[in-house]
């Protein structure tokens, strides 16, 4: 692959248009909580459709798009997702995250019980591509992978909120049956499951209190 540069000129914004519009985003992001408890209501699937197209606008070290999203709406996959995800969880709150996990999990009152996994219409399940795998068999390296896909899976929760749907990063841990289950090749590693769906009638989220602006901007 050689260099070829062709010219980029986006419309510059008027000032006060482009302060709208990041007001606008900042008002939804404000808004957005993981949500653990969805209604099975049906969500228009071409809106999970472009969420997944915007994630994968992502910049990526050296463009290489090191990702894979699995849209899961089968409920017998969703229900086989779910009793691996709780075999999982099941260890790791018998013991396997250790006291100080534990404690910081205490907040969130969430235990090995999963039933988003069940309830929310569908499932993003995002992969990593650790390496390339070429046609024939041979093996590529990938570099900057996980920068690339948290990236990724950020713009897609940010894509999911706009566009009025709740989700949430759920990580079970180890996410090794997640590949076996899906089927997916041995150059990909699951990085995270996002139920995506409404919120239940009854959701309620912890009362978590995020760091105000000044707390995490550093100016000079
Ligand atoms: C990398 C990552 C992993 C997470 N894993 C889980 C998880 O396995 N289960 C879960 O219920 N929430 C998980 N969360 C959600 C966080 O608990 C949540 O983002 C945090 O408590 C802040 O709440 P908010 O998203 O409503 O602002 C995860 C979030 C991130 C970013």
């Amino acid at each position: 692959m050689t260099y070829h540069p062709v010219p980029y000129r986006p419309a510059r914004l008027p000032d006060d248009e482009s302060l709208a519009r990041a007001a606008t985003l900042r008002q939804h992001m404000e808004a957005r909580r993981s949500v653990r408890m969805f209604s099975p209501d049906p969500v228009p699937e071409r809106a999970v459709l472009d969420a997944i197209a915007v994630a994968s606008t992502a910049p990526s070290g050296a463009h290489q798009q090191p990702w894979t999203f699995v849209l899961v709406a089968d409920p017998d996959v969703r229900r086989r997702i779910r009793e691996a995800a709780e075999a999982e969880e099941q260890l790791s709150y018998d013991g396997r995250l250790g006291d100080e996990w534990l404690a910081a999990l205490r907040p969130l009152g969430t235990d090995a019980v999963k039933p988003h996994l069940t309830d929310a219409p569908y499932l993003i399940v995002v992969f990593q591509q650790r390496f390339a795998l070429d046609e024939d068999g041979g093996v590529r390296k990938h570099y900057y992978v996980d920068e690339s896909v948290g990236i990724a899976v950020g713009m897609l929760l940010t894509a999911l909120q706009v566009a009025g749907l709740a989700a949430l990063t759920h990580t079970p841990s180890p996410m090794r049956f997640l590949g076996e289950l899906l089927g997916r090749p041995r150059n990909e590693k699951a990085f995270a499951v996002i139920p995506v769906g409404y919120p239940a009638d009854d959701c309620v989220v912890p009362d978590l209190r995020r760091k105000p602006l000044g707390e995490v901007l550093v100016r000079i």
